[in-house]
């Protein structure tokens, strides 16, 4: 009968909302009263509780901070017809098969075949600071920086118990999500899909703001509404991916840059993902981000485990501006683990766009010869350098033989690598850094490890083995793969003095020969990063996939700097950089100058914009031949440098404040605060010429408001006034720039 609501489903939303009354104090970061929880942050509060009657659990809040103990009750109903209960009420972990119409978070194929479960608290239990994931890259933190809340679910029906984690770092307002399945049964079953979080918000408008791209033009913000129905997007290439970022935020319609509530979610992987956000026949919008699960099918065996990557939820009610600086600190200090995440990034040049393949020792010592003379603290070898049998001299040989070319390094590579740090930086006490590069997940059919195991590329039986950019891709999962390239990286990094190394990985997989393959390649590939970046803690690594490919939080855990597009144009960079930093802070971001006109858009720009632009990105450099530059172009190279360096302790420690956005205005703007406050440096471009225009007003963000700020040392003026009146500068034609320093004064 459809029409009135039954009593005895009245009764159960009645006995629902019982439970809610129950007081949750909002003063520790985890307080739990009875069947209640709240995670609290400085400015977030997460709550969920158990639900009497059905043991599932039920979401009451995510949002701002909630200043009473009592949560008014969600009123349900009336209801009538196809969707029940469960299908309305606002649920933590949703399960599949029993009336919850909405996408499942969790779909198990059951030994039996079903894909019905039915999980139901049994217990929980609170952690000090954060265990790690085992296998997977995670957020850390001690005890005063975060607490863990644990809730074991189980299906009694199958016998398959799921382990929800939440923890909590008050300071970022972040509150970090996974899952762990557990096989108690007899039978093998079967994990077709399992979200690291699922959240159900109340019935609201809301917009997705999102990341897409491709090679070359990675990080476009996409702004949308969320509609009734599914939208999402993700990655089955094998990898997070260039075509769209492993990161969502929900915003409500009037958030902007600095004003409203956004609700940040980002996935800690490198694989394959998927991103879901359903708006569901009442309204509720309900978000899910986790592993893609077209290539997971994982089958568990009796007491066999399963793990999701996990999710960082941020919650922000100082706007979009607010929830990326919120990542950005939270990523910097307690998921890069390298001691060079907030370090001064030394100014680079790599070799690859002044010489490619075509070098030896000598032209190669030349060039470093020449970037240490113009103040290049640290060289990079690019391409090319391996190669015995099948010498790296094109792109379609070689990958795989990680041995120095003995034509190109008669003396051997560390030799040559003694000569190159040997050589003193112009003005400076230190001598030149060597970097290497290497791409060591693939192979070419043309070299001697291919030769010798062809079993060792991913193929799916006698599918053929596509080529991309002639190469194929190792199979990462395998562990005499993973010990190979942990083993050839070594003897080359364990024999020579090399300070910093390029990662490469230049196609998606192909012919994966079971859907799993994507979750086992991950897991082989952390434990090939964790082994390397542990045995190395010296190098700094740098993270690159033809371009920003794997701009992920799962590679900055290893990798404290990640290559952030092949897109080298200036003007394009601007986009992508702010794009980028809607997640991941500056100090991650590779950006470096390079030769004009620019090889992907043919435009032509000042050195100065390009260096400007390239300044905004923690990890400097050139990517060009300074022997082909232009004379006047190259005798700034020395006070670009002193620039960088002035300006890199900021931007790779402070914040940054999106002043105005490339997308919307024709003079984007950022400003980096360092974070005791007492320096800020302001970059701020003009796209094209202003034409008989007024010149815009630039109101700055984030400042003391009593302060004073000297501005390049120049006349000084209240917080109050940059923020409230602003800076007004005039430019010249298009592409041009300004770096300001304003200094707080005592
Ligand atoms: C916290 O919320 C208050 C009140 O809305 C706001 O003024 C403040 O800027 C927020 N702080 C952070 C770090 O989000
Ligand atoms: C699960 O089943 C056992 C007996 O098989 C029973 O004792 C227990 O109460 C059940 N638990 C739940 C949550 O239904
Ligand atoms: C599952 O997750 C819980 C909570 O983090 C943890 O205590 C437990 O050890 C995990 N189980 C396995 C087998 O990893
Ligand atoms: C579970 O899977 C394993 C490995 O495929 C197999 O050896 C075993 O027979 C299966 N067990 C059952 C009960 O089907
Ligand atoms: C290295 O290359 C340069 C330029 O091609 C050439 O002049 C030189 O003879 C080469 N040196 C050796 C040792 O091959
Ligand atoms: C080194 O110092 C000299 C003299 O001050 C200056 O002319 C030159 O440009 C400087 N070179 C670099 C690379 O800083
Ligand atoms: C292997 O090298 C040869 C010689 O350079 C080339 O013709 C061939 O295309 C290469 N094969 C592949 C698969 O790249
Ligand atoms: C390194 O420098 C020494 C001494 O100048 C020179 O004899 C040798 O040929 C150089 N080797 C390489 C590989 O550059
Ligand atoms: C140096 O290289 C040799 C030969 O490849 C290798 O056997 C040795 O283990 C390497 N040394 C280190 C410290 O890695
Ligand atoms: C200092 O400010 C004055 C007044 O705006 C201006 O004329 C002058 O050029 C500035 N000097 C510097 C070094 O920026």
């Amino acid at each position: 009968m459809l029409g009135s609501p039954s009593p005895s489903r009245l009764a159960a939303v009645l006995a629902v909302t019982a439970g809610l009354v129950a007081s949750v104090g909002a003063t520790s970061p985890i307080s739990v009263s009875g069947k209640s929880f709240a995670l609290n942050g400085d400015n977030v509060s997460y709550r969920f509780h158990v639900d009497d009657d059905s043991s599932d659990l039920i979401g009451d809040h995510f949002g701002g901070p909630a200043t009473e103990d009592g949560i008014f009750p969600p009123i349900i109903g009336p209801i009538q017809g196809w969707v029940d209960l469960i299908g309305r009420q606002r649920r933590e972990f949703p399960d599949l098969g029993r009336g919850d119409f909405r996408t499942p978070a969790v779909h198990i194929k059951q030994s039996a075949g079903y894909t019905v479960s039915e999980f139901k608290y049994q217990s929980h239990n609170i952690v000090k600071g954060k265990p790690a994931l085992h296998g997977l890259p995670s957020t850390f933190g001690d005890a005063g920086d975060v607490s863990t809340l644990v809730v074991h679910m189980y299906d009694n029906y199958s016998s398959v118990a799921a382990d929800l984690t939440y923890s909590i770092f008050p300071k970022y307002d972040a509150v970090v999500r996974s899952v762990n399945i557990t096989n108690r049964g007899k039978g093998n079953i079967t994990i077709e899909k399992l979200a690291s979080l699922s959240v159900d918000l109340p019935y609201e408008e809301l917009d997705m703001l999102e990341l897409k791209g491709d090679w070359a033009r990675e990080g476009m913000r996409v702004r949308r509404k969320v509609d009734y129905g599914t939208q999402g997007f993700g990655s089955t290439t094998g990898y997070s991916s260039h075509l769209h970022n492993p990161f969502f935020s929900l915003i409500t319609p009037t958030t902007t840059e600095s004003q409203g509530e956004a609700w940040g979610f980002s996935l800690v992987y490198t694989g394959s993902f998927s991103v879901e956000v359903e708006k569901a026949s009442q309204g509720l919008t309900r978000a899910a981000l986790g592993v893609n699960p077209y290539q997971l099918s994982w089958p568990l065996g009796p007491g066999e485990t399963f793990t999701t990557p996990e999710a960082v939820a941020v919650f922000s009610n100082t706007g979009v501006g607010g929830m990326s600086r919120k990542f950005h600190s939270l990523y910097r200090k307690h998921l890069i683990k390298s001691k060079f995440a907030t370090q001064m990034h030394p100014v680079l040049l790599n070799s690859w766009e002044g010489l490619g393949f075509d070098y030896n020792d000598t032209t190669i010592l030349h060039l470093a010869q020449e970037s240490a003379d113009l103040g290049v603290k640290l060289f990079v070898l690019d391409d090319g350098w391996f190669g015995v049998k099948y010498p790296r001299i094109t792109d379609n040989a070689g990958l795989g033989d990680w041995v120095a070319n003995p034509t190109r390094f008669p003396q051997g590579l560390p030799e040559f690598i003694d000569n190159v740090t040997k050589l003193k930086v112009a003005n400076s006490s230190d001598h030149l850094q060597f970097g290497l590069w290497f791409e060591p997940e693939m192979v070419n059919p043309n070299s001697t490890l291919y030769h010798q195991h062809p079993d060792w590329v991913i193929h799916a039986g006698s599918y053929p083995r596509t080529l991309t950019r002639n190469q194929l891709v190792l199979n990462v999962a395998l562990p005499e793969v993973q010990n190979f390239i942990i083993e050839s990286l070594s003897n080359i990094l364990g024999n020579a003095s090399i300070s910093y190394v390029k990662w490469d990985n230049n196609r998606g997989i192909h012919e994966a020969p079971y859907p799993g393959l994507d979750y086992a390649y991950m897991l082989g590939l952390y434990r090939v990063f964790e082994t390397l970046s542990t045995r190395f803690p010296d190098v700094r690594w740098e993270g690159c996939a033809s371009g920003g490919g794997r701009f992920d939080p799962g590679v900055l855990q290893y990798f404290p700097h990640i290559w952030t597009s092949d897109d080298t144009d200036a003007v394009e960079r601007i986009r992508i950089q702010f794009g980028t930093s809607l997640v991941y802070p500056p100090s991650a971001m590779g950006a470096h100058v390079s030769a004009v006109p620019n090889g992907q858009t043919q435009r032509t720009t000042s050195i100065t914009f390009r260096a400007h632009v390239a300044m905004m990105g923690g990890s400097f450099g050139f990517e060009l031949n300074p022997a082909k530059m232009p004379d006047d172009d190259k005798a700034q190279i020395p006070d670009i440098i002193a620039l960088a360096e002035k300006v890199n302790p900021i931007v790779v420690k402070g914040d940054m404040w999106r002043l105005s956005l490339p997308e919307e205005s024709n003079w984007p703007a950022a400003l980096f605060i360092s974070e005791d406050g007492s320096q800020a440096v302001l970059f701020y471009f003009q796209i094209k010429a202003n034409i008989n225009n007024a010149w815009p007003v630039l109101r700055l963000q984030g400042l003391d408001a009593a302060a004073k700020y000297k501005i390049d040392g120049n006349q000084t003026f209240s917080g109050a006034t940059l923020m409230n009146i602003g800076l007004q500068y005039q430019f010249n034609g298009d592409y041009d720039s300004k770096v300001v320093f304003l200094e707080k004064q005592r």
